[in-house]
């Protein structure tokens, strides 16, 4: 089947640009995208393209190339829906707050909202493809809903996870390691294999586009994610240990990494991993492990999350304790807010928890971030803690400006500003004794201790 329509539902941190990049690379193909959510659909129709709701790097010079011509943003959803010959759902998966699998299962409500919209607009065929990262079997329920149609229309269901890391997502979506392709082993299932692999075929190598069933596509998300996450706890649980025995974390992991069956990514020691999937995504594949009774299984992917919480918990101690022992003023300036530099997420970001941890303690924060708004910090706090104390909260602009006021700084994410800052200077200016908690392992030791700071990094000695 040839493809002239794509509708996406969901303008998200996936869906806005994974289909800016589908749209750049097939211009014989109209994409739409459309998202419930109006202010957003408005920023992405933004002249200001300083305002797209996503910011990564390269992205706004593609939506500018591509956006009008085939690439389009709106909240008429039952409009593409109807005109669309293949449409991607790109809609949120967050973890369960009530109901059976409250805490850990993945909410499909919107996945599934979207599947009974479809089949209640739809006046032709059309291949749904499921980017949101789901369950293992989940397009069996997708493919439940839509066949509830009454109007005796096929649909035919393939999963294509996304890959995409934030901050890089650009690149990644332009040279992907590979693209996954799910569907099913009949005859209908593999044209629509093929004309969603036409479709990357445009830009990515033929070789790297794997074609899978639809279970295993779905488990390959959960599970790369899960993989991921465990190297981050796995190098964050030695850099105590590091602490502890006088080893360094940067020189250890660059000892492992250089055995070419281990590889060197996501080996660098972090205050915690954050993103809005890793934590969800481990608490889906433990859900599923215990529901089908593989308690150990269960357990053994748990303590990736048990020994992320633990790293933000005793990065926040060390800075607790330091100033009770120090007699300092409770305050600390933290530089980053976003989860990783490059990006403004800062869902389940590191800082979020560590920021919660000094409040609760009574310490004040100021906190500033390039990217990350005021309005989005305030939300980021207050739904971690609603009645979390304002009075000791600033947000700042600018962390020089008031530099002098603090003993404190704390290094929560590593935008390469911070890393570039004048810390002579900084030195100079900050109150005496200075001390800076580098949650990144950013700074450079040798330079921070002749400036004469006191200088604590994870797993550093
Ligand atoms: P997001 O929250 O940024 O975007 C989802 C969008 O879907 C929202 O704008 C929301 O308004 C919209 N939406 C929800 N239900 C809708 C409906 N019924 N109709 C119309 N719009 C609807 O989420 P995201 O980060 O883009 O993630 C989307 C999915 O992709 C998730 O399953 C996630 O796990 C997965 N994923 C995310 C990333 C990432 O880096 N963020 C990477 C790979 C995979
Ligand atoms: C991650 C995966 O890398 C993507 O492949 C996946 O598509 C995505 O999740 C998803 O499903 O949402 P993302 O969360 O955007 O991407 O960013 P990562 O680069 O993976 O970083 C996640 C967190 O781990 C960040 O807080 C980062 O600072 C931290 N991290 C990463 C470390 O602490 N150490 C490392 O060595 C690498």
């Amino acid at each position: 089947m040839k493809i002239e329509n794509i509708c996406c539902i969901g303008a998200g941190y996936v869906g806005g640009p994974t289909m800016s990049i589908i749209a750049q690379k097939n211009p014989h193909i109209m994409v739409y995208v459309v998202d419930m959510n109006s202010n957003k659909i408005d920023s992405w129709n933004s002249d200001d393209f300083d305002k797209l709701p996503v910011f990564e790097p390269g992205l706004s010079k593609v939506v500018k190339e591509v956006r009008g011509k085939n690439l389009f943003f709106s909240t008429q959803i039952d409009k593409y829906i109807d005109i669309a010959d293949m449409i991607f759902i790109s809609v949120n998966t967050p973890t369960k707050t009530s109901g059976e699998g409250k805490g850990y299962a993945a909410d499909l409500k919107y996945v599934e909202a979207c599947a009974k919209r479809i089949a209640s607009i739809s006046k032709d065929d059309k291949i749904i493809v499921e980017k949101s990262t789901v369950p293992v079997r989940t397009s069996e329920k997708i493919k439940e809903i839509l066949n509830s149609n009454t109007k005796n229309l096929r649909f035919e269901i393939l999963s294509n996870p996304e890959f995409l890391a934030e901050g890089t997502a650009m690149r990644d979506l332009e040279i992907p390691d590979r693209v996954i392709i799910g569907g099913d082993n009949t005859v209908g299932g593999k044209k629509a294999i093929d004309s969603l692999s036409n479709i990357y075929s445009s830009w990515v190598p033929k070789q790297n586009i794997l074609t899978t069933n639809l279970w295993s596509s779905e488990l390959s998300k959960l599970t790369a994610n899960a993989f991921l996450a465990q190297r981050i706890s796995s190098i964050n649980s030695l850099s105590e240990l590091c602490e502890e025995t006088g080893a360094d974390i940067e020189e250890v992991s660059k000892a492992i990494g250089m055995d070419t069956r281990i590889g060197n990514s996501f080996l660098k020691t972090s205050v915690g991993f954050g993103g809005s999937c890793f934590q969800k995504d481990i608490l889906n594949l433990v859900y599923i492990s215990r529901s089908l009774g593989l308690q150990r299984v269960a357990d053994y992917w748990e303590q990736i999350l048990i020994i992320n919480n633990h790293q933000r918990d005793r990065f926040t101690n060390k800075i607790v304790e330091n100033i009770k022992i120090q007699n300092l003023a409770p305050k600390v300036l933290l530089l980053g807010w976003s989860f990783k530099k490059n990006t403004n997420d800062s869902r389940e970001s590191a800082s979020i928890y560590v920021a919660n941890n000094l409040l609760n303690k009574n310490i004040g924060i100021d906190i500033y971030d390039p990217k990350v708004r005021q309005k989005q910090i305030n939300l980021d706090l207050s739904n971690l803690n609603s009645s979390y104390n304002k009075s000791l909260v600033n947000i700042i602009n600018d962390p020089f400006l008031n530099i002098s006021n603090y003993n404190s700084i704390a290094i929560m994410t590593e935008w390469d500003e911070f890393k570039n800052f004048d810390w002579e200077a900084v030195y100079k200016k900050i109150k005496k004794p200075a001390f800076i908690f580098d949650g990144r392992n950013i700074l450079n030791l040798d330079l921070i201790n002749k400036i004469g700071f006191n200088y604590f990094g994870l797993g550093r000695n």
